[in-house]
């Protein structure tokens, strides 16, 4: 349409408008959401070439920035290179084993408040809601070594309403600029101040300890105490501001979607539960494990990677091309915009045996071979996910833990629907029917 372009169709079932591009038997389709022109990407050639061999001549084209600022979520060029060079060692799988007892003890509390709930619910509980909250804990105690009780609360609603303020901004016909006093821009406005008040209230108080000569060894401290290798000078505030939410709006929605949706996958498939709980069993019982306990399962293995397929928590977002590029024989003229969707060639029918299907046993030697390109939960090239070590590793001991201690059944009176926003989350409060397996303590 002239001026909506394919605006309300994308708006009334993304999804379905999207698969049937990805299925029009060209390599690339171009939609259009109001102003903005843009191009599917579909083959895994294409996508290896805009993430990885030719990544420098893409650039991040989200709304995140309006969040995130100058963060390394949307940072780009020389002062992109610093931040990740700075934040990286962090989340090197060595670093990230080490910070496997951090994660165990906020599980532990985690099993407590759980054991609670299900004496006091007749066993049926928000059970999204409480993983949402365990990353949320883990994630800022790697943040800032240090969680106060409260701030999951006084965070939550801001979050998700950014959450979704954010993926409407996306097919906005006309997106104005945030001084417009729009009442929903007003509340974004007034939830990015909520967001900012918790992160300012940490960074005051790493600052005071650092000049109480008791600095910590968490990342914000570090951050506080790192100067630019070039001019000497340290961060601002405000750009500590920018580093941390970055972290923190990609490191706690998509962990917490993942362990639901892993919930949920196996809730389906009493079988593959089965194998899972088999093989905990019998590697390694009741006691708490550790990181190379949980890294070891090779079913479990299989079926994270399998959800990872088939709900990948960031199920799409663009890339703007800076200069002219030619894909296959296709050119992209500068200014180009380019979507590209985990969840879409996950599920192409055209790659993938059964692609619908939740199947952990499909993740042979074989099959990684064949779909290399195909398969790319946390990106690929330059820009691939700083936290995948950690999220992986989160995941797999959280869950290992709370089936060593509950049965769950999820699904029972309403079906799980995904909602597609920024994560890959769900329509409604995800609820189960959870009891004990024995205690926590
Ligand atoms: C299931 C969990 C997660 C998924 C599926 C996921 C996925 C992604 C994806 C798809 C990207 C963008 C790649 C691109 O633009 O090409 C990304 C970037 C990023 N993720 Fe994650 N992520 C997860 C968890 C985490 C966690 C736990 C952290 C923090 C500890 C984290 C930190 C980041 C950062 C900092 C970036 C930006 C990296 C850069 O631009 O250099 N993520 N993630």
């Amino acid at each position: 349409m002239p001026l909506l372009g394919n605006l309300l169709q994308y708006r009334k079932n993304k999804i379905g408008f999207l698969s049937a591009l990805r299925d029009d038997g060209h390599q690339l389709t171009r939609f259009r959401l109001g102003k903005h022109s843009i191009t599917l990407l579909k083959k895994p050639e294409d996508l290896v070439h805009v993430e990885h061999r030719n990544a420098k001549n893409y650039q991040k084209a989200t709304m995140l920035r309006d969040l995130v600022g100058d963060g390394i979520l949307m940072s780009e060029g020389e002062k992109w290179r610093k931040q990740r060079r700075l934040i990286q060692p962090r989340f090197h799988p060595s670093s990230v084993t080490a910070l496997e007892s951090l994660m165990n003890q906020r599980i532990t509390g985690f099993l407590h408040r759980m054991e609670s709930e299900v004496a006091g619910s007749e066993g049926r509980l928000e059970i999204g809601l409480h993983l949402k909250k365990l990353s949320f804990e883990i994630i800022l105690q790697a943040l800032f070594g240090e969680v106060d009780q409260g701030d999951f609360d006084e965070l939550r609603k801001p979050m998700e309403f950014v959450n979704s303020f954010l993926t409407a901004r996306f097919n906005e016909l006309v997106p104005l600029p945030l001084w417009v006093p729009l009442p929903r821009y007003l509340r974004f406005q007034r939830a990015r101040e909520a967001i900012d008040q918790v992160i300012h209230r940490y960074i005051d108080r790493k600052r005071k300890a650092i000049l109480d000569q008791n600095p910590g060894t968490d990342l914000l401290t570090q951050m506080i105490l790192s100067r630019d290798p070039d001019s000497g000078v340290a961060m601002d505030d405000l750009q500590i501001r920018d580093e941390t939410v970055s972290i923190l709006l990609a490191g706690f929605e998509t962990t917490g979607n993942l362990l639901s949706w892993i919930l949920v996958n196996l809730s389906r498939e009493p079988a593959a539960l089965m194998r899972v709980r088999e093989e905990i069993d019998s590697s390694i019982g009741r006691r708490i494990p550790d990181a190379n306990d949980v890294l070891g399962l090779a079913y479990f293995a299989k079926v994270v990677d399998e959800t990872l397929r088939l709900q990948p928590s960031v199920w799409a977002w663009t890339k703007r091309a800076v200069g002219d590029d030619v894909l296959g024989n296709v050119k992209i003229s500068k200014g180009q915009i380019l979507f590209l969707s985990p969840y879409l060639v996950h599920r192409d029918p055209g790659i993938w045996d059964e692609p619908s299907r939740f199947n952990p046993d499909r993740w042979t030697e074989e099959t990684k071979e064949k779909t290399k390109g195909a398969y790319f939960p946390f990106g690929m090239g330059p820009r691939t996910c700083v936290g995948k070590h950690f999220a992986v590793l989160e995941a797999k001991l959280i869950l290992v833990r709370f089936l060593q201690h509950f049965e769950f059944r999820i699904g029972e009176e309403q079906l799980p629907e995904p909602d597609f926003q920024i994560t890959l989350g769900f329509k409604r409060p995800l609820r189960a029917a959870v009891r004990a397996r024995r205690s926590a303590s």
